[in-house]
């Protein structure tokens, strides 16, 4: 990292901190009435997920992170985004092999799996079927992440984990759209991966992610 963008990461971390605190003050203060209770909780997780996105810019290297960690803590991610969106939860099944362990930062991982379970819901707003599983052969992990959606319309395909690319009409609050599968894909290469999408029989999508397996050379 350049000394230039290590000053805008530093600055942009600070400044987002006093977001985070002051985030952490309204928790507090809406956790005084019982009714709030459940959003004061929500907002907190939020924080702490925002801190560790956050101290994830400046990490390079991390112990390697467990799948079934990361997979929890971004479910319970999509469940706070879902339920405060008025989306319908996802139904889950795992099928994970207990060797596999993800290289580097946990809160990058964690960013990974709720853009493909945010896609998977925003599919199948009748309430979607994510499968997930996991398995390592000679070095490589091999995590896919499937849904029972319409599946990937075929005009977007080729294009797919190109910013801005989307089918969404609606803008972001921020404005933009279709970079969550960008995000997907720039996590997964800087971590000396590949991910691809496919659309499989009878209905759904499926992400395939490929990677060195940590601590394993
Ligand atoms: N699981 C899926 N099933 C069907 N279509 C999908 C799925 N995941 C992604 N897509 C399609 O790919 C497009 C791009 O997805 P991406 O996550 O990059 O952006 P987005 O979801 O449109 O917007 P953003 O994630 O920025 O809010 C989506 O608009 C949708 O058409
Ligand atoms: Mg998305």
């Amino acid at each position: 990292m350049s000394a230039e963008s290590e000053l805008t990461v530093a600055g942009l971390a600070h400044d987002l901190n006093n977001v985070f605190e002051t985030l952490s003050e309204a928790a507090e203060l809406l956790s005084s009435d019982s009714k709030w209770t459940k959003l004061a909780n929500t907002i907190r997780r939020s924080v702490r997920r925002g801190e560790r996105i956050v101290a994830s810019l400046n990490e390079t290297i991390s112990d390697p992170g467990d799948l079934t960690d990361i997979l929890d803590n971004a479910v319970l991610h999509t469940e706070d985004v879902l339920s405060f969106t008025r989306g319908t939860a996802i139904q889950y099944a795992r099928d994970i092999d207990p060797c596999v362990t993800l290289p580097g930062s946990t809160a990058a991982w964690e960013r990974v799996f709720v853009n493909l379970f945010l896609n998977a819901a925003q599919a199948n707003p009748q309430g979607a079927k994510v499968e997930i599983g996991a398995t390592c052969a000679g070095g490589i992990v091999t995590v896919t992440v499937a849904d029972n959606g319409p599946g990937i319309p075929a005009s977007i395909l080729p294009t797919l984990f190109e910013a801005n690319v989307t089918t969404k009409k609606s803008r972001g609050r921020r404005g933009r759209r279709g970079l969550g599968l960008h995000i997907v894909q720039s996590i997964v290469a800087e971590h000396g991966g590949a991910v691809t999408a496919q659309n499989r029989q009878p209905l759904g999508a499926v992400f395939t992610l490929t990677l060195p397996q940590a601590g394993v050379s």
